[in-house]
């Protein structure tokens, strides 16, 4: 048996802190994990997550998204900077941009999403406070794969979490957040087995 383990790449999509990207970065240097960080994308040029990938030598790209008239535009010059890292899967990582068809098509189940609520339920914002005014006892995040209809792909893992009567959204995020950074290395550790096993 060879002792190189194949590792997929991964291109991670990211608009704000990173948390998420920062917990794969992290699964990423067990040599069992079954990918590596090709690629850091912003929309945003001051997203905090930058300053981690560069502090630790990941490349990063900035496609600010208020250059581009539209989002076709916006979407294709994602698409051309990403193209060159040669990705196996595009993570999107609280990547606050829904992108459109002919981007999502371009990489048919090669794309996933964490969304902090336990889908179908709760597509799109506000998922905690909604959750909680709904008078919901469980909450919890979702990784899926990306389809064009927003947040709606197969579900690929899902965590649950209590919600108690003195919770706020911001309670609710912190405990959810917990659960979405073991969520995530797990479900790419899935897809990228799976993949590896074609
Ligand atoms: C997470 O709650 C994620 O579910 C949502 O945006 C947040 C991103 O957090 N899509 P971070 O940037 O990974 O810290």
């Amino acid at each position: 048996m060879s002792d190189i383990r194949k590792k997929l790449k991964l291109a991670i999509l990211i608009s704000g802190r990173g948390s998420n990207m920062m917990t794969i970065h992290k699964s990423c240097q067990d040599p069992d994990f079954p990918a590596e960080i090709a690629l850091v994308l912003s929309n945003r040029p001051d997203a905090g997550g930058l300053a981690y990938a560069k502090d630790h030598n990941i490349p990063t790209e900035v496609v600010d998204h208020k250059e581009f008239s539209s989002r076709d535009e916006f979407e294709a010059e994602m698409h051309n900077r990403i193209e060159p890292y040669k990705p196996d899967l595009i993570i999107l990582a609280g990547f606050l941009r829904i992108l459109n068809a002919p981007f999502v098509k371009k990489w048919p189940n090669r794309i996933l999403n964490i969304h902090p609520s336990l889908l179908p339920e709760y597509k799109g914002l506000n998922t905690h406070a909604r959750a909680i005014n709904d008078g919901k006892t469980e909450s919890g995040c979702t990784v899926h794969y990306v389809v064009p209809e927003l947040d709606s792909g197969q579900t690929i893992i899902q965590k649950r979490v209590p919600i108690f009567n003195d919770d706020t959204p911001e309670t609710l995020e912190k405990r959810v957040l917990e659960q979405e950074h073991i969520a995530y290395p797990e479900a790419i550790k899935l897809v990228a087995n799976n993949i590896l096993s074609e």
